[in-house]
């Protein structure tokens, strides 16, 4: 489960000044549920997340995920969750199995529970044929697979994956879609940030649309096309936002 309430973060920035990257929101992720996170760029959506992932500290309202305070117990929060953040390093000398057992290593595992994890790790997401290949020579969907892998190696309740498809080839952006998909049927609580209004209609549960840091709609896509008086999700994301900037002016 994730509970954001009034969650808000305020960057100062020498040239930009004061920039509300995310302005007093407020959503529930429940377990078994795809929560999406919809949004242009620049919207708020990756500072969301890492307020969620305790990489930021929120300037003010907070946060409970898996039952943990944001603030108060951000160790705990952090065994709980899975980030996949969209900028993400791997080491190119080491082989998907040594990356994956590296980080089960850091989140406590023993060795047979690496070793089990890995296994598993390994059918769903299909990585057998580059299992013990070295990162550095990888296309960018093994490297992106690879990476899911090591997030999840300690089999956190919390997921939260930040564009997980950008920049993958058709094939690979669907099997990833899939296997998020299949996280939902194991109960767990999903969160996933997009800009690809196809994934969200693929995919989530329940939408949230993020717009110059606020949360200007939020519904299942049958609610939002209730509401908005269009089935697109493309046009109830224009309408929604639309809206939010004539409120504004
Ligand atoms: N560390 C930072 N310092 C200053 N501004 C930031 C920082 N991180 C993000 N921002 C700004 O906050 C806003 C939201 O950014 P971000 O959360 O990355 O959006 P998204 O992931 O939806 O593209 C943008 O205006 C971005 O430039
Ligand atoms: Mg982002």
């Amino acid at each position: 489960m994730i509970e954001a309430r009034n969650l808000t973060k305020v960057f100062r920035d020498k040239k930009r000044g004061e920039i509300r990257a995310v302005d007093d929101v407020s959503f529930t992720c429940r377990p078994g549920r795809i929560y999406g996170l919809l949004g242009a760029n620049g919207a708020g959506k990756t500072t969301t997340l890492r307020l969620l992932a305790t990489l930021l500290r929120p300037t003010a309202g907070g946060a409970t995920v898996a039952g943990f305070d944001i603030v108060a117990e951000p160790e705990r929060v952090r065994a709980s969750v899975g980030f996949l953040a969209t900028s993400t390093a791997l080491y190119g000398r080491l082989t998907a199995r040594e990356t994956i057992a590296y980080f089960g290593r850091l989140n406590g595992l023993s060795d047979a529970a690496v070793a089990a994890r890995v296994a598993r790790l390994a059918d769903e997401l299909d990585l057998h044929e580059f299992l013990d290949r070295r990162v550095e020579k990888f296309s960018t969907g093994m490297k992106q697979k690879t990476s899911i892998a090591r997030t999840l190696v300690h089999d956190p309740a919390v997921l939260i994956f930040d564009e997980p498809t950008i920049g993958l080839d058709v094939m690979t952006a669907r099997n990833i879609v899939r296997f998020v998909r299949d996280c939902r049927t194991r109960g767990k609580t999903v969160i996933y940030s997009t800009h690809v209004m196809s994934e969200v209609e693929k995919l989530c549960d329940l939408v949230g649309i993020i717009h110059h840091g606020r949360l200007v709609a939020e519904g299942s896509l049958a609610e939002l096309g209730e509401r908005y008086g269009v089935q697109d999700m493309e046009e109830i994301f224009i309408r929604a936002v639309g809206a939010d900037g004539e409120e504004a002016a």
